[in-house]
Parts: structure tokens; sequence; C-alpha cells
């Protein structure tokens, strides 16, 4: 009995160690993979870290529909949400162009970056591989949001993550996603603090749809929402 009770307490030790180096190498493996999504991203590693977390949430709730991303540039958010896929498809937007023109409403300082952020259809696919997703998981699809939005379209959309900067590219995004979006969903939009333009699209989509989001705030620009939530008195995980 003495023999068969130590040896089990031996054994259970010993599972307790592997589990520790176990989780320990999970965390480095995803540290290294953060590091590498920093380095072809314009977001910062909090944000970076906010879309996973984001993304977890919806998987938790398993709210239906696939992931979105509209201004892909590196593609460095991109590969963070496509570790989160599991079974659903991630749908890339951009024109790899670099910024398109602005408007007035855009604010000033934002005709100084037209033409800038060009991105690179190989960096996307690179990191995408890196991340360990294969080209069925996603579509990359390249041009003018105007234009490939009529083409290339998801069924249902879980979480969207609207990285595009100016007032028309946001409401283009809003307008064509949000109808597709489940109740439980999540919507990103990186520029909310930053470009006056994404906020007036965020705004003016509200007021043309009677949507009241309760907006949540991370560092300077971020702004997220939760699809249909009402207020934060029970968990986000709820
Ligand atoms: C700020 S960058 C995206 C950054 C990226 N999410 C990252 O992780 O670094 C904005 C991108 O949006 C794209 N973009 C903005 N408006 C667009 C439009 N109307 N059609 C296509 N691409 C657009 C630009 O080409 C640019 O690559």
């Amino acid at each position: 009995m003495g023999y068969v009770a130590e040896a089990d307490s031996a054994r259970g030790a010993w599972q307790s160690w592997f589990r520790l180096i176990e989780g320990v190498a999970l965390l480095m493996d995803d540290n290294a993979f953060l590091k590498k999504c920093r380095e072809k991203s314009l977001l910062s590693e909090g944000k970076l870290r906010n879309l996973a977390r984001l993304a977890r949430l919806v998987n938790r709730n398993e709210v239906p529909g696939d992931f979105v991303e509209c201004g892909v540039f590196r593609g460095g958010s991109a590969a963070i949400l496509s570790r989160e896929l599991g079974s659903r498809h991630l749908w890339l937007y951009d024109s790899f162009e670099g910024m398109p023109p602005t408007e007035e409403i855009d604010g000033p300082g934002a005709k100084e970056c037209v033409g800038l952020c060009v991105g690179s259809e190989e960096d996307v696919h690179e990191i995408l591989r890196c991340a360990g997703v294969t080209q069925d998981q996603y579509d990359l699809c390249v041009g003018l949001f105007e234009e490939t939005f009529k083409k290339y379209l998801p069924n249902k959309v879980a979480l969207l993550h609207c990285d595009a900067d100016w007032y028309r590219s946001v409401s283009a995004v809003l307008d064509t996603f949000y109808p597709l979006m489940p109740p439980g969903s999540v919507v990103i939009l990186d520029d909310f603090g930053c470009w006056e333009g994404c906020r007036e699209a965020f705004y003016d989509f509200c007021f043309r749809n009677n949507e009241k989001p309760l907006l949540e705030r991370l560092e300077y620009d971020q702004a997220y929402w939760i699809k249909g939530r009402k207020h934060n008195r029970t968990p986000e995980g709820i």
C-alpha cells in the first residue's frame, strides 16, 4: 500500500513538473511569435495582445462566423488573428498600394500620409505560413475595398478588425460587414483616437443605423465593442 502511494505521489510530482515546463515553453513560443508579428505590424504589443484576447473571447462564447481584417499592411495583426482561427476562415482586405486619398473630414495631417504604408502580399503569406496557417484557411483580397467588397465576402463575421484610418474606408468597412455580424461578435477600430475620419465614420454609421455600442478603449487609439452588449455589470466572457 505504502509503495503504491509513494509511486503515485512521485508520478503526480513529475506530471506537475511536465505541465509547468510545457506551460513555460508555450509562453516562450507565444512571446517569440508576438515579437515576430510586432516586426510586421504598426500595432503596439498591447493592441496585438488585445486582438488575440478578443478572438479568444468570441471563440469561448462560440459566436458563429469568420474573422475579417481590413487594412493588412505587412500581416502582423492578421497573423495574431490567424493563430486563434480554429475552424474559422480569415478574410483579409488591402490594396497594398498605401493609404488612399483623404477628404477634409479625415482631419489635418491625414493628407500627408497618402501613399504611405505600402504593404506586401509576400510578407503576409510568409507570416501566415509562420503562424502555421495554410492557404485554404484565408483569402487575401487585393484591391480597393470599394472593389473587393463587391466580389469577395464571408457569410457571417464573428470578429472584424478595421485598421483602415480614413472616413471613406472605415464607413465602407462598417456598412459592408456589420450587417453580417451576429450578437456577441466583436468590432475593433484601430484608429478611433488617432484619426478624426475614423471617429466620424463610426458616429455617422451609428446614427444611420440607430446603433448605440458600448465602446471600450485601449491605449490612445484603439476602440472596440461587442455587438448587442448593453452594460458591463457582467464580465465580457458571458
Ligand atoms: C495602418 S495600415 C494597417 C496596419 C496593419 N493592420 C498592421 O498590423 O500593421 C492601413 C492599411 O489600410 C489599407 N487601406 C486603407 N484604405 C483602403 C481602401 N479603401 N482599400 C484598400 N486598402 C485600404 C492601406 O493600404 C494600408 O495597408
